[in-house]
């Protein structure tokens, strides 16, 4: 299928089978894209917790209580479904190991290089930081790249998914630690395979038409 079918055909998966599960193969293309998902200046600014069994799920649905919990079917009967994360901060102990994979990964011919790159990082994140005082929000702008980018790749894998907003952030937190380990919960994705009962299978696509959102200049 090509890419415009998939952005056509992928939708927001509202009930699962629970009895389908992704094939491990499969699952590790999906992790692998995450991975190499892109990012301003390679920041990679990111965490994700996987959970793939019942005990992890219901972990998790722990934050989809009260006016969330019509979310909580999708991650109990997800096959996987993985808690996207960004860092609270861009440490200068991240920085440095950002700089040390680009070593590892053999980017720079010399030491004036690996001090440009260096250099080039710091001066973006100081500017986020200082002068446009919104580091934050461009931080977690990166996470959800990932997110956009996971979405269609499990349409090309003829997976089905539910991006989750709608959870709460606080029991999240707190049940897997997240502000220990220097991190905040930015969004949910659920993975698997749609239950036949799943009304949004059957609706038709609703988006703004072309002249509404595009401007050619
Ligand atoms: C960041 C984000 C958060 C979302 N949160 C939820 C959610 O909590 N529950 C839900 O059922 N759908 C959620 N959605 C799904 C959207 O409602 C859906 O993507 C949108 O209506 C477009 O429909 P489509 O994905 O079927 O094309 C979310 C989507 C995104 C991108």
């Amino acid at each position: 299928m090509d890419l415009l079918n998939v952005s056509k055909s992928r939708y927001t998966t509202k009930a699962y089978d629970a009895t389908k599960k992704i094939s491990t193969e499969q699952f590790e293309r999906l992790l692998e894209v995450i991975r190499l998902t892109p990012s301003s200046i390679n920041i990679q600014p990111w965490h994700y917790f996987i959970a793939d069994h019942t005990d992890a799920k219901e972990k998790i649905a722990k934050a989809l209580v009260g006016k969330y919990a019509y979310n909580a079917p999708k991650v109990l009967d997800s096959s996987h479904t993985i808690l996207f994360c960004t860092k609270a901060d861009i440490t200068e102990d991240h920085l440095a190991n950002l700089l040390n994979q680009d070593d590892l990964s053999g980017r720079f011919k010399d030491g004036n290089a690996k001090q440009g790159q260096k250099d080039a990082r710091t001066g973006y994140v100081d500017f986020y930081r200082n002068e446009k005082g919104d580091i934050q929000r461009w931080v977690e702008n990166q996470t959800f790249i990932a997110l956009g980018q996971t979405l269609l790749a499990a349409g090309i894998e003829g997976i089905d998914a539910t991006p989750i907003g709608g959870f709460d952030e606080s029991i999240i937190s707190d049940e897997l630690g997240l502000a220990e380990k220097g991190l905040i919960p930015s969004v949910l994705l659920t993975l698997g395979y749609r239950s036949d009962s799943d009304f949004n299978a059957k609706l038709p696509k609703s988006r703004l038409n072309k002249e509404e959102i595009f401007t050619t200049l």
